[in-house]
């Protein structure tokens, strides 16, 4: 029998490329999501339950309900501007949902979870960031993803849940075959902002400080393809229901890209040059992220395979170039 993931979040970016790769291995999967960022359109694979994390009582009849094997736990607030100027609203989403989702699992005895960590926890660091490296985030999101991983740790000591903790890097690409992709409204995220630039000839890229202390003056980030993310996850399921203990994983490639080199790749990609122009810092920004992954890959047996910049940016080029199109 197959066996069944709950998916938070399900509706969104990171989450709909999971769902996707879950279903492909076998899973049957349940999205569960308020559809505040997401979009019904792209929860293609099994049921949407529309509900909300904060909805206490909703959300523990839906487990007790669906009696899942396992929660992968997307739904949050994700921008870190925003969370500088709204740390309520991220407070009360990312950590008072992922509370309410595990006081469920507890009542509901649901005993794995993957959880959606980021490398905003760490805040800055020069170095090769490996999953040892303090965690001091800089911004409220990267915050209420620490406390998150701190409750995740505690309540699974206290009750019988197993979790992995994946941390990504910035999520890019978008699925190859074109069924899923990415929709943010507004768009925070440097790539489909730089593709917009290529795309729409009235639009100009901004390029968030030339300043920083960096090659080239423009941050630097770890670009992991979203599709390499989904099978990492389907990974970290396998290895909690085989009875792997609980773990945190980085999820990055190792090589970094600045802004500016990227928005010199989309212009590669595109065949016309990215408008653009070296505009003031945002508050809350590192200079450079870049993961260490070797943990993933000795335990999951996890390597991206599609994370070249090249590929990350050939797929969301067609995928945005269908979603002018709808
Ligand atoms: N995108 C990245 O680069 C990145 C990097 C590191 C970590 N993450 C984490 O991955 C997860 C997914 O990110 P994403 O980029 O796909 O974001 P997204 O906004 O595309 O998806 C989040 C989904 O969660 C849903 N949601 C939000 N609040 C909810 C609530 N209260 N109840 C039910 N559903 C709710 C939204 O409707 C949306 O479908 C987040 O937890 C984010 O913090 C993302």
């Amino acid at each position: 029998m197959s066996k069944t993931v709950l998916v938070t979040g399900g509706a969104g970016y990171v989450g709909s490329h999971c769902a996707k790769a879950f279903a492909k291995a076998g899973w049957t999967v349940v999205t569960y999501d308020n559809l505040s960022r997401g979009h019904r359109d792209l929860v293609k694979w099994g049921e949407l339950i529309e509900g909300d994390i904060l909805d206490r009582a909703f959300l523990t009849e839906t487990l007790k309900r669906v009696q899942p094997d396992a929660v992968a736990h997307f739904a949050a607030f994700a921008y870190v501007a925003e969370s500088m100027a709204e740390p309520a609203m991220y407070y009360r989403n990312n950590v008072t949902g992922t509370m309410n989702l595990l006081d469920a699992m507890v009542v509901a005895g649901v005993g794995q979870m993957v959880f959606s960590s980021s490398c905003a926890t760490y805040g800055v660091s020069n170095e090769l960031i490996t999953e040892d490296t303090p965690q001091n985030p800089i911004n409220p999101y990267g915050e209420t993803k620490k406390v998150c991983e701190q409750m995740i740790r505690d309540y699974g000591a206290a009750h019988d849940i197993r979790s992995v903790i994946l941390r990504y890097f910035n999520a890019a690409g978008c699925d190859p075959d074109g069924e899923t992709g990415e929709r943010h409204d507004p768009e925070p995220h440097v790539i489909p902002l730089a593709i917009r630039g290529a795309m729409d000839g009235t639009f100009t890229f901004n390029i968030l400080g030339g300043d920083y202390d960096t090659p080239d003056g423009t941050c630097v980030r770890d670009y992991i393809h979203v599709s390499d993310l989904a099978d990492a996850h389907g990974r970290a399921l396998d290895y909690l229901a085989k009875g792997g203990n609980s773990e945190v994983f980085n999820l990055g490639t190792g090589r970094g890209a600045s802004v500016l080199e990227l928005a010199d790749a989309v212009s590669r990609v595109a065949g016309k040059e990215v408008p653009r122009v070296i505009a003031d810092r945002r508050p809350g920004d590192p200079p450079i992220l870049v993961a260490s992954a070797d943990k993933a890959k000795a335990v999951l047996g996890w390597e991206p395979k599609i994370s070249d910049l090249n590929t990350i940016l050939t797929t969301a080029w067609a995928w945005f170039q269908r979603e002018a199109e709808r």
